[in-house]
């Protein structure tokens, strides 16, 4: 997959690539490309805001500038899906991440302080995510758990078979996970359900099918 990110800052996304299970995908199963808006602005000295018509505090993302980086990178209007990370988006839920790892190229534009100019939304995005119902100072959070999130569905990015009974996913029905634990069996009087103990794996299976559909039903 070839994923793209525009941002004011690209460099907020440098740790994240050296960390697994994003470093084990990257330069096989994904490509991670970060834009900066400010090497591609048609406007003088970096500027890539203003201040918003009709009034009112904070400074919003220039259409002309999103257009000038989109233009620079991809020589056209992208055939492929355009996600501008915004609060007012569709809820990021997993079966969206599910959806969005079958893409071949994605990319993400994110924001700050007062947000896009809202052309950039209806004519240059083809998407609009949100990654909860509340306000974060920029797009780069958002960014970084989509990332993170697409980035662990890849072929080779987890472990073989630990994102296969994941909560949300198919194997669980969509239901949460049911609980861990590992060493001591018991510590300060707390102790590890008897059944995980036991080595009986049909009854291991049971416990945690009912923990699952428990837990979901709380
Ligand atoms: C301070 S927010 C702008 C909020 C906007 N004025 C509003 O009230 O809807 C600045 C930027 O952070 C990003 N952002 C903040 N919260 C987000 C969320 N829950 N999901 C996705 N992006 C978010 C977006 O890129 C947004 O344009």
């Amino acid at each position: 997959m070839q994923l793209d990110v525009f941002t004011p800052i690209p460099h907020a996304f440098a740790w994240m690539t050296e960390q697994r299970p994003l470093a084990s995908v990257l330069g096989t199963e994904l490509d991670l490309r970060l834009f900066g808006y400010r090497d591609t602005t048609p406007l003088r000295a970096g500027q890539i805001d203003d201040e918003p018509y009709g009034g009112g505090a904070g400074m919003v993302l220039r259409v002309d500038v999103v257009a000038a980086a989109l233009e620079a990178v991809y020589d056209g209007p992208p055939e492929h899906r355009v996600i501008a990370l915004t609060p007012q988006g569709r809820q990021l839920t997993q079966a969206v991440v599910e959806e969005l790892a079958e893409e071949e190229h994605l990319t993400l534009l994110s924001a700050r302080f007062e947000g896009f100019d809202e052309r950039i939304v209806q004519h240059l995005a083809s998407d609009a995510i949100s990654i909860g119902p509340y306000v974060l100072s920029g797009g780069e959070l958002p960014a970084m758990v989509l990332v993170d999130a697409i980035a662990r569905r890849l072929p080779g990015a987890l472990a073989e078979g630990s994102g296969e009974h994941e909560s949300f996913s198919a194997d669980l029905e969509g239901r949460l996970e049911y609980p861990h634990y590992t060493r001591p069996p018991e510590f300060s009087g707390w102790k590890v359900p008897e059944v995980l103990l036991s080595g009986h794996h049909g009854r291991i299976d049971d416990w945690r099918r009912t923990q699952s559909r428990e837990r979901t039903a709380l």
